[in-house]
């Protein structure tokens, strides 16, 4: 076909670039599941209907779930190919020249995706642009499919004027379009309602009968309705269901660990024990902290390990333990210090100083472990509105290695205090953290990464270890499965 696109990716450049991918993704997900063959989501919708939005969260839940996911945002490639904005009169049907850098910009991204599968491995590319007219949605698809590329489109239809006047206001006008004129805002805000009409004049939603063979959702004013279309694969099911749990109301995440516990006293890891002194002078305070804040609807999540229940004693609002809000599993060093182990099995603890992210302990678990049981949590929060999640410390860093969008390796040393609120809010495209300490001291149980450590050995070596049953742990009612 005549739409199909020279990329010059080296082993594709010729006829076999019709070939379906020769070696389809077969990594082992958490789950044990495979995946298989590379997919491009594709945004489609009007201006400030939340795609770059939907882009950016389901990047980072893709990648904290272990699929590797990237966003090609056509906006951004076009800042580079046109400097300095002017106006609306860019984005008219009949503007031949300015027509002519868009159909470009919009073959180099999905190139670079092409690049970005065949040379990095992954798995999930997001197709960030308008993609409102047949025949841009027919291109990337005479280009994805010949490649064995598989195609999910996301559809944001917002009717809703105040909806969409929010979103202009919130991430339009201080957006880089506008940064360097420095319109006023009623400027500013008519100019980019004149390039939603230009958008307006070709858009052609999807349609229920002439794309009844394609793969889609459509999301209807923010999540009030949805229609799933043909939904392929492991893959689209998650990203479905992500879709689906997520909602644009403003509201406060909190997080913090458990008081100090007479086993942090020691040294001791894991096990169930109460709070120290300090501990529950903690959990006074946090009452105290939590009645100031005066958070409306808030709901209290702990573990089912008594030292997060009694952190929550003193906080007047309904509570739920979670299973998968118990602490990591050490298995084989449950209830030993980080000395002891090392005493007791140097070879384990020099494995795990290797790769801290993979490294399961006999018996036990690790973090890669702990990200997957603690998935549920996740969609949960994304459901609720304010929540404050009392945990432990290898939860914390998991769950704020989503929300702040961390590389997996980077998790198991992030640096979470004893005694120390963590507050979340979510904002347009990201999330904001401030760390609140309520000042009773506490011992510091982070244990950094050992410079040097593990270099004599590979990732592989390291994890030559044997899997073992799950022990069951005190204060559990079964094991992790
Ligand atoms: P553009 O085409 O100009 O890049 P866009 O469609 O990518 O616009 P965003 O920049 O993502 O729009 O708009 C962000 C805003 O959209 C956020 O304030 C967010 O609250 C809101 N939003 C998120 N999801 C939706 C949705 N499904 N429908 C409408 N608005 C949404
Ligand atoms: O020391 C407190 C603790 O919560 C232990 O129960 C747990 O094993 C440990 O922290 C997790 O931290 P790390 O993964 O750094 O050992």
């Amino acid at each position: 076909s005549n739409l199909l696109i020279d990329c010059d990716l080296p082993d594709r450049s010729s006829k076999d670039s019709l070939r379906p991918y020769a070696s389809p993704i077969e990594r082992t997900m958490h789950a044990g599941e495979k995946v298989s063959g590379p997919n491009v989501i594709v945004m489609v919708g009007l201006p400030a209907r939340g795609k770059t939005y939907i882009a950016k969260k389901l990047t980072r839940y893709l990648n904290w779930i272990g699929i590797k996911a990237k966003t090609f945002n056509l906006g951004e490639y076009r800042r580079q190919a046109v400097h300095g904005y002017q106006n609306h009169d860019f984005f008219r049907e009949d503007n031949q020249e300015a027509m002519r850098i868009r159909e470009q910009v919009a073959k180099e991204a999905l190139c670079d995706a092409f690049r970005w599968f065949d040379k990095e491995g992954g798995d999930v590319a997001i197709y960030d642009a308008t993609n409102t007219t047949r025949q841009r949605r027919n291109f990337i698809r005479e280009n994805c499919l010949p490649r064995g590329i598989n195609i999910f489109f996301v559809e944001s239809v917002c009717n809703d004027p105040e909806i969409v006047k929010k979103n202009v206001l919130d991430v339009k006008l201080n957006g880089p379009d506008y940064k360097d004129l420095a319109p006023t805002t009623e400027e500013a805000l008519e100019d980019f309602v004149k390039r939603i009409r230009h958008y307006e004049d070709t858009y052609e939603p999807l349609d229920e009968q002439r794309d009844a063979d394609l793969s889609f959702i459509r999301i209807h004013d923010a999540g009030k309705k949805y229609l799933v279309n043909r939904p392929g694969g492991h893959i689209q099911s998650r990203v479905v269901y992500f879709l689906m749990n997520i909602h644009i109301t403003a509201r406060t995440i909190y997080l913090t660990r458990h008081g100090e516990s007479e086993n942090n006293l020691t040294g001791v890891l894991g096990g169930d024990c109460d709070l120290s002194d300090r501990g529950m002078e903690y959990a006074e305070r946090l009452g105290k902290f939590v009645e100031q804040e005066n958070i409306p609807g808030l709901h209290v999540w702990t573990s089912q390990l008594k030292r997060t229940i009694q952190t929550a004693q003193f906080i007047d609002a309904p509570k739920e333990k979670w299973k998968c809000l118990n602490e990591i599993h050490a298995g084989i060093c449950e209830e030993l210090t980080y000395a002891e182990i090392q005493e007791l099995y140097p070879v384990e603890f020099s494995n795990r100083d290797t790769d801290k992210f993979h490294y399961r302990y006999p018996g036990g678990e690790s973090y890669e472990d702990v990200v997957a049981r603690l998935e549920p949590v996740i969609i949960e929060l994304e459901r609720q509105n304010n929540v404050l999640v009392i945990g432990h410390q290898a939860i914390l860093r998991c769950l704020i290695g989503y929300f702040l969008n961390k590389p997996p390796e980077d998790l198991p040393y992030q640096e979470i205090p004893l005694h120390t609120v963590v507050k979340l809010t979510p904002r347009a495209y990201g999330c904001d953290m401030v760390l609140i300490p309520l000042n009773v001291k506490a011992v510091d149980t982070h244990r950094p990464q050992p410079k040097n450590v593990g270099l004599h050995r590979t990732r592989e070596e390291a994890l030559e270890t044997t899997p073992s049953p799950v022990i069951e742990r005190r204060g559990e009612e079964a094991p992790i499965a």
